[in-house]
């Protein structure tokens, strides 16, 4: 099977903290740091910015247990089957068990669909950001992780799986002040000794969840193993949404143009201090 080698790698960067998507936070805090120096008098102006991507502490993790029915979940799985072969990206299947598939057409028109719907449940006018599909196999697994505020909110949708799959979510955090603040957190979740609230969901094929992955901790433990005569595996689509109107602002490499602070062009190319 010939398989798409255009993907982007999934390495952890030298600016990433130790944890998938961490990236953006990395540079949130780096980008601090520079205006700290440069014009500490602008550092509440960026913050106050920068706030439209923190979620309220008191928004709850909202299941939707079956928001497909039957036929909708037939027509969704057709759509999956008739994905090429060559448009799976590859770039996931060693660290996560997954092969993906980002923007495919039919679930981009589905994600502008529900926006409304999602906006309600988030409680903010949302716009869509990016979406993809994931198709967990056998080695699936997903570790305690943060994701970028391009994914302020994620609508997660699963169509398929061999067995119930739960994922596991802390409670709304505040962005913690330092970042060593914020490693020591991660290592604790994933030591399993955190003092955060944590809430487990299985979903069924046609269930959906909203959560908003920048403001708090999740993660799936290795997928169940197959029962004999079936196979491990869990086919999720992920919808990302942003606040409506913050596409320019969500992206770290438009904020010394959009702050007219050219400093801020460092943080694309500053290393890793932690
Ligand atoms: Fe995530």
């Amino acid at each position: 099977m010939t398989i798409a080698q255009t993907a982007p790698p999934s390495e952890p960067t030298p600016h990433a903290f130790g944890w998938y998507d961490s990236i953006w936070l990395r540079k949130y805090f780096d980008a601090r740091a520079i205006i700290a120096k440069v014009a500490p008098g602008r550092l509440a102006e960026f913050e106050a910015a920068m706030a439209v991507f923190r979620t309220d502490p008191a928004y709850e993790v909202k299941t939707l247990r079956g928001y497909l029915d039957e036929a909708r979940l037939r027509e969704m799985r057709e759509t999956i089957s008739a994905i090429p072969r060559d448009s799976l990206e590859l770039h996931e299947a060693q660290k996560f068990g997954r092969l993906v598939v980002h923007d495919w057409p039919p679930f981009t028109a589905m994600q502008a669909e529900i926006a409304a719907m999602v906006s309600e449940l988030a409680g903010e006018a949302l716009e869509p950001c990016y979406n993809f599909l994931s198709m967990y196999l056998k080695r699936g697994v997903c570790e305690p992780h943060l994701d970028t505020p391009q994914a302020k909110w994620t609508f997660d949708l699963c169509i398929d799986q061999g067995e119930p799959w739960p994922i596991h979510f802390t409670e709304i955090m505040p962005w913690p002040e330092s970042r060593e603040a914020l490693i020591e957190d991660w290592i604790a979740v994933k030591e399993g000794r955190s003092a955060h609230r944590i809430q487990s969901v299985a979903l069924e094929p046609g269930d959906a969840l909203l959560f908003s992955g920048p403001s708090q901790w999740h993660w799936r433990d290795p997928i169940p193993q197959a029962k004999p005569g079936t196979r491990a595996f869990c086919d999720l689509l992920f919808f990302h949404f942003i606040p409506a109107g913050t596409a320019e602002l969500v992206e770290p490499e438009n904020w010394a143009r959009l702050f007219d602070l050219p400093e801020l062009a460092e943080i694309l190319a500053s290393p890793a201090t932690a």
